[in-house]
């Protein structure tokens, strides 16, 4: 066989999705962090899942570094292992009726719009951390752009990988004059965008 289920039936639950908005009192959604390694994305993902919370809100924060601690972790970070690893889970946790916040780099836009289209319009917010390669490798938190520089890690994204920025995301975070919004501002921003959208 092709290793695909067969002789599978779907089973519906009558406490199903509206039932779900009803109790947690909104609609499950996913807002999509993405950004180069270095970028802040795990810094605003738990900025926004605080801001949430105070505000009576349930989220979730699915992190690539996390995630391949655990159920990724027999992926690498070749092209194929790294759209997997940002397909899996995303939206069952929408549909669960969280507010899924993903923190991964997800380099490649096709794969940041497979998870897009698999939702309803309003129900994915992709927010671009546009921090500058320079700044990243600057701030080098784990010192893994030294390795990569060093041809000790091949594959690093940024340096002999590419990083595709997103071209119409929801959310656009910049950087000027070498400055950046506060982890706490970018989350402000979110929620305003996130309640303005219903
Ligand atoms: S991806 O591209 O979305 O699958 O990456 P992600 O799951 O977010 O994992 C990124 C973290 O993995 C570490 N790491 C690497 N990143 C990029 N390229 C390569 N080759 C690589 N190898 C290890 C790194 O710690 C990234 O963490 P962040 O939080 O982004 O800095």
């Amino acid at each position: 066989t092709d290793g695909k289920s067969t002789n599978i039936f779907w089973h519906n639950n009558p406490a199903g999705k509206n039932e779900r908005v009803k109790l947690l009192n909104q609609k499950g959604c996913v807002v999509w962090i993405t950004g180069l390694s270095g970028s802040g994305k795990s810094t605003l993902a738990c900025a926004l899942s605080q801001e949430l919370h105070n505000r009576g809100h349930l989220s979730y924060i699915l992190d690539g570094d996390n995630l391949r601690h655990g159920l990724n972790r027999d992926l690498s970070f070749k092209p194929d292992d790294r759209a997997e690893n940002i397909r899996q889970v995303a939206k069952l946790f929408a549909d669960a009726g969280l507010i899924c916040i993903t923190s991964l780099i997800s380099p490649y836009r096709r794969d940041r719009d497979a998870c897009r289209y698999l939702l309803p319009r309003s129900s994915f917010i992709e927010v671009f951390l546009n921090v500058p390669l320079e700044v990243c490798e600057g701030r080098d938190p784990k010192g893994l752009y030294k390795l990569a520089r060093d041809g000790k890690i091949k594959g690093f994204t940024g340096i002999d990988d590419p990083y595709e920025a997103p071209t119409n995301c929801e959310i656009v975070i910049g950087w000027h004059d070498g400055m950046c919004p506060s982890p706490k501002a970018t989350a402000d921003e979110v929620v305003f965008y996130m309640t303005k959208n219903g």
